[in-house]
């Protein structure tokens, strides 16, 4: 195995899962190695040196891990974006569309304040579907986006243009042609 140097490289990629003609983009190999973590947690933060961040929200469940990581780096909250039904509290929802049908996720709406300063991450941009849905609920509450962060972009399927449309300052830390 050649010397890992770069946060891709300690990300292993699954053929056919989950279905075939897939190649998964398994970020566990990543996680599970403390130089690479670091390494993640250090870039993901990078472009947003010096800027006031007021929270940190994670999308189900892989931003959750990177998310809790930043929150803590930054000693700053953290608050998760769910899947329907997770969050006991009250909450507001957002509708967005997977590859065959629909899902929801969910935000506590006491989670924000009017005008805090928000960071959003997840593991994956791919259609930018979750991440827009993310950003909704955020905006919703009164919060302000400062940036979307991600480990890895999917070019071919357009997610980053969808959220730099919306006005979304968007970092990745890699990109893999293809789907
Ligand atoms: C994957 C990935 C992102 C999302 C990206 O999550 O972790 O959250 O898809 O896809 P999109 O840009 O097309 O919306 P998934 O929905 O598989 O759920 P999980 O993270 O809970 O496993
Ligand atoms: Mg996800």
């Amino acid at each position: 195995m050649a010397k890992k140097t770069e946060v891709k490289d300690y990300i292993r990629t699954i053929v056919d899962f989950p279905h075939e003609g897939i190649l998964f983009r398994d970020v566990t190999t990543l996680f599970a190695d403390p130089r690479g973590f670091r390494m993640a947690i250090d870039q993901m933060l990078h472009s947003y040196a010096g800027e006031r961040i007021d929270k940190v929200i994670g999308l189900e469940a892989r931003g959750f891990i990177l998310g809790g990581a930043i929150a803590h780096q930054l000693s700053v909250g953290f608050v998760p974006v769910r899947k329907k039904g997770k969050l006991p509290g009250t909450t507001i929802s957002e509708e967005y569309k997977l590859e065959y049908g629909e899902a929801i996720v969910e935000i506590h709406d006491d989670a924000i304040q009017p005008g805090e300063k928000i960071l959003l991450v997840d593991d994956l941009l791919a259609t930018g579907g979750t991440a827009e849905a993310g950003i909704k609920l955020v905006e919703r509450l009164g919060g302000e986006i400062i940036g979307c962060v991600f480990i890895i972009d999917l070019p071919d399927l357009g997610g980053r243009k969808r959220l730099e449309n919306l006005g979304m300052d968007v970092t990745v830390l890699c990109e893999f042609e293809g789907l």
